[in-house]
């Protein structure tokens, strides 16, 4: 009976394991998605290693940093000729905080 027991707590341990790292995997891939989806991907790069030299890499970077930076630049506080590329983009300037919190997050932990 014990044994029994304890096997079910075993398995319903190693399901809850299961389903929590799905989730984790799920909550990536949305953050992927976006990051595609608003086109940040086309400069940024796909693992958030710029196209261009003169574009920022974003890979690695502090969170609350990157989600300063887009805000600034979207609401046309961060001077620079290239931010152009951002706050005219018909996407980009109206992407939404949750979003670019995201985004955030999953350059912070992007694995290269
Ligand atoms: C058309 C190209 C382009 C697209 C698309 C684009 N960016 Fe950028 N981004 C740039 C350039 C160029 C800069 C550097 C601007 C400057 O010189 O100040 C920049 C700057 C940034 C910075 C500041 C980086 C730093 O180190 O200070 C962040 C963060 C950023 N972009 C995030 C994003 C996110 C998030 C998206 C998608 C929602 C996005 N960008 C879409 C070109 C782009």
């Amino acid at each position: 009976m014990y044994k029994t027991i304890q096997l079910c707590m075993l398995s319903l341990f190693a399901f809850l394991l299961a389903i929590s790292s799905t989730m984790a995997e799920e909550g990536d891939q949305d953050s992927k998605k976006l990051y595609m989806t608003k086109f940040c991907i086309t400069c940024h790069g796909e693992k958030g290693i710029a196209v261009a030299p003169n574009y920022p890499n974003l890979a690695k970077q502090n969170e609350l940093y990157l989600i300063k930076q887009v805000k600034d630049i979207i609401q046309k506080k961060r001077k620079g000729k290239l931010t152009v590329l951002m706050t005219e983009h018909p996407v980009i300037n109206r992407v939404q905080d949750n979003e670019i919190a995201a985004i955030a997050a999953y350059m912070k932990n992007i694995k290269q």
